[in-house]
C-alpha cells in the first residue's frame, strides 16, 4: 500500500499531489502546439487480411478474444475520421501505415495502397490537420512474421526497404514521422501486463508456425519472443535504417520513435527504479538522441521499492484492467524522456481504457496541467495526441476495452463523441488548460 509519505519520497511528480503551489504562468501552450487524436491501422481500418495479426486471430488456438473483422471500417471511412478530428477542434491526427497492405508479398509494393495513404495525408492537410504518421504500428505482413519477424537477421533491411518505398510516395506532406511503435517493450511486455498471457500467446504463435510450415512465426505484437536480445538488436537497427531511409527521401522531415513509458518512481533505499528504467528504455533513449524528437506513450506509473512494484493505493481510480489512473504520470515521462535524450518530446499516446468517460474527461485536463508545468520548466513539448480517436480493436482483448474519445457502433460504424472529446477539443481550441 502506498501512503502519502511514501509518495512524497517518490520525487518531483508526486510533489504536485502534495499541494505544491501552482505557479502563475501563462496558461497557453506554445504557439503551434499539436492537439490531436491517434489511431493505428490494424485497430481501426478493418479487413487487414495480409497482416500477421489477422492470421493469428483465426489460427487455432488463438489468444485473441475475438477477431478484428471490420474494426471501425476506417479504411473506407477515413474521411469521416478526419472530419471528426477537425470538428472536435483538434489540429493533428496520428495514424499508421499498414505495411501488409503496402507490401502484401515480399518486394511487391501496391501503388493503389500507397495512393490510399497519400489521400489520407492530403485529406488531413486539406482540413488543417498535421499528419503524424507511424510507419509501423506493431503489425507486420504475414510473410514477414513467417520469416521470424524481428528475429530474422534480414528484418532491419526489409523494414528499411519498405520505409524507403513508402517515404518516396508519401513523405512530401507528412508532418512528423515515427518508425516503430513501442519497440522498447518487445520481449519484456509480459513483465508489465497483469496476469499470465505468455503461454497462450506462445501456443498461438507455434500453431501459426505449424500451419505455415515455418520454424518461427513471430508477429510484430508478440508477448512471446524467442530471443528478446536478438529481437531488440534488430528493432534498434531497423529504427536507425528506417529513419535513414525516410531522411534520404526528405531530409527536413522530423523523424522519431514512439516509446512506451511508465512513470517509474523510486521509494526507499535501493529502489529497483533505475534498473527498471535501464531495462525498459535505456537502449532506446540512447538511440533517440540521434532522432529529431522522441515520442512518448504513457498510461500509468509504477512505484518501485527494493524488491519490486508496489500495488496502487486502495483508493486509486482504476481503468478497466484494474490498473491505477494517475494523471501526473504523463508529465513524469515527458520530463524523463527529455532529460535522458535532450530531444523535444511529442506525446504520441496517452489515454485510458474505461467505460466511464468521466475518468477520461478528468484525466485529460489533470494530466495536461502537469505537462504545462513541465513546459514552463523548459521541457520542449511538441504536441499531445490522445489515444484514441474512436473505440477500437484493443489487440488480444478485442473490442471490450474502450480507449476512444468517440464511441463506435460496430454495426453502422457511426462514431459518437463522448463528453471527454469535447473536453479535449475545448483545450485545443483555447490552446490552454
Ligand atoms: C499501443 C496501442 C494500444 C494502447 C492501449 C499502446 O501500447 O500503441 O496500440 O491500443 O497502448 O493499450
Amino acid at each position: 500500500m502506498i501512503d502519502r509519505r511514501t509518495l512524497l519520497a517518490g520525487g518531483a511528480a508526486a510533489a504536485s499531489l502534495a499541494g505544491a503551489p501552482a505557479r502563475a504562468a501563462d496558461p497557453r501552450f506554445p504557439a503551434g502546439f499539436l492537439w490531436g487524436a491517434a489511431t493505428a491501422a490494424h485497430q481501426v481500418e478493418g479487413n487487414n487480411t495480409q497482416s500477421d495479426a489477422w492470421f493469428l486471430e483465426h489460427v487455432q488456438p488463438t489468444a485473441y478474444a475475438e477477431p478484428s473483422g471490420d474494426a471501425a471500417n476506417s479504411f473506407l471511412l477515413w474521411q469521416t475520421d478526419l472530419d471528426l478530428v477537425r470538428d472536435l477542434g483538434l489540429n493533428a491526427y496520428r495514424f499508421s501505415l499498414e505495411w501488409a497492405r503496402i507490401e502484401p508479398e515480399p518486394g511487391l509494393f501496391s501503388i493503389a495502397m500507397l495512393d490510399h495513404y497519400r489521400a489520407v495525408i492530403a485529406g488531413a492537410r486539406a482540413r488543417g490537420l498535421t499528419p503524424v504518421v507511424t510507419f509501423n504500428h506493431f503489425t507486420t505482413p504475414r510473410w514477414f512474421a513467417a520469416r521470424g519477424g524481428w528475429n530474422d537477421a534480414a528484418s532491419p533491411d526489409l523494414f528499411a526497404r519498405y520505409c524507403a518505398r513508402a517515404a518516396k510516395h508519401l513523405a512530401a506532406q507528412i508532418g512528423y514521422a515515427t518508425t516503430l511503435n513501442e519497440p522498447n517493450l518487445a520481449g519484456v511486455l509480459q513483465e508489465l501486463l497483469p496476469g499470465n498471457l505468455l503461454g497462450g500467446d506462445r501456443a498461438m504463435a507455434e500453431a501459426a508456425a505449424r500451419a505455415l510450415g515455418v520454424d518461427l512465426f513471430q508477429p510484430g505484437n508478440a508477448l512471446y519472443v524467442r530471443d528478446p536480445a536478438r529481437t531488440q538488436a534488430h528493432l534498434l537497427e531497423a529504427h536507425r535504417k528506417g529513419r535513414a531511409a525516410i531522411k534520404a527521401v526528405r531530409p527536413d522531415l522530423p523523424v522519431g520513435v514512439s516509446l512506451a513509458m511508465i512513470d517509474d518512481q523510486a521509494v526507499g533505499a535501493h529502489s529497483l527504479r533505475d534498473a527498471k528504467r535501464e531495462r525498459y528504455y535505456g537502449p532506446w533513449l540512447r538511440a533517440a538522441r540521434d532522432d529529431d524528437f522522441i515520442g512518448v506513450q504513457n498510461y500509468e506509473r509504477a512505484v518501485w521499492n527494493d524488491t519490486g512494484r508496489l500495488p496502487p493505493p486502495a483508493d486509486a481510480v482504476t481503468n478497466t484492467m484494474g490498473s491505477e489512473v494517475w494523471p501526473p504520470s504523463l508529465a513524469g515521462v515527458v520530463r524523463y524522456a527529455h532529460a535522458a535524450t535532450g530531444r523535444p518530446v511529442m506525446v504520441t499516446e496517452h489515454g485510458v481504457g474505461t467505460d466511464h468517460d468521466d475518468i477520461r474527461a478528468n484525466l485529460i485536463p489533470a494530466a495536461l496541467r502537469e505537462v504545462k508545468r513541465a513546459i514552463d520548466d523548459g521541457v520542449p513539448v511538441l504536441g499531445y495526441l490522445h489515444w484514441s480517436l474512436i473505440d477500437n480493436f484493443e489487440w488480444g482483448f478485442g473490442y471490450g476495452i474502450r480507449f476512444g474519445l468517440c464511441s463506435l457502433d460496430r454495426t453502422t460504424f457511426a462514431r459518437t463523441p463522448k463528453p471527454s472529446a469535447h473536453v479535449l477539443g475545448a483545450i485545443a481550441r483555447a490552446n490552454a488548460v
